[in-house]
């Protein structure tokens, strides 16, 4: 049984919007400035969890919640589905199924805290698969700065997911990625815990890979 299925909805939300964790918020902004970015007619959320950051979706015509944890997907139903114009949730633990998105068809993919948690060769597979040529991925990974995985909110339910938790490198990142997700810009944000999140944002190329030496320049950009 994956850990994340045990966590409350409600202990999650409390322990991500406590005044010394703060990342929901932040998280919430991240996916409005993407939206403003590229007004996406379909929309991905893996890792939707209970669905932050689902109100900037009402233009999109459809949005696709994924995540392995049903009661999650339920809230974010009865929530979002009111003031979205399509929202369908797609239950599927990314380890072990296949997500049913159709190929080629998202235009912005938000995939924020999740890489942390699973199979990186399987998620990039089904990202691959269902952005479109010149749809955004937008990742967000965390950076604990030596202050350990999840910091002391007095929410305890969450322990168990931080020892399935493994932090995601910038070359991790960058292999899983290379050669048809460009890297496209990052950004970095200080938490008040001391941890870190830092934004990628990757475009599926449309034309064929490059060269092996064009690629080495675009990671130059990394280097920061
Ligand atoms: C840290 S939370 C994501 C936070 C969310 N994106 C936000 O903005 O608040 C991680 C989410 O990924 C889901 N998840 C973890 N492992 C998964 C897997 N193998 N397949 C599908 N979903 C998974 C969890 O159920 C949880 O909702």
């Amino acid at each position: 049984m994956n850990p994340w299925n045990e966590v409350p909805y409600a202990d999650y939300e409390r322990h991500m919007s406590h005044e010394t964790v703060g990342q929901l918020a932040l998280l919430n902004e991240i996916t409005g400035e993407k939206v403003a970015q590229r007004y996406p007619q379909t929309v991905a959320v893996y890792g939707a969890c209970t669905g932050n950051g689902f109100t900037h979706f009402v233009d999109a015509q459809t949005v696709y919640a994924v995540d392995l944890n049903p009661t999650y997907l339920a809230i974010c139903q009865d929530r979002y589905d009111p003031i979205l114009n399509r929202l369908i949730p797609v239950q599927a633990d990314i380890n072990q199924e296949p997500v049913a998105i159709p190929p080629d068809s998202v235009d912005l993919l938000i995939c924020h805290l999740f890489l942390e948690y699973v199979d990186l060769e399987r998620a990039f597979a089904s990202f691959r698969q269902v952005l479109r040529p010149g749809g955004l991925l937008n990742v967000v990974l965390q950076r604990s700065n030596d202050t350990g995985w999840v910091s002391n909110t007095g929410v305890t339910t969450l322990r168990p997911v931080a020892a399935i938790a493994s932090e995601v490198s910038d070359e991790a990142l960058r292999q899983h990625a290379a050669p048809d997700l460009r890297f496209d810009g990052s950004q970095t944000y200080r938490m008040p815990n001391g941890k870190s999140l830092i934004a990628y944002d990757f475009i599926k190329a449309s034309e064929p890979p490059q060269t092996d030496e064009d690629d080495a320049d675009d990671w130059l950009e990394w280097d920061r």
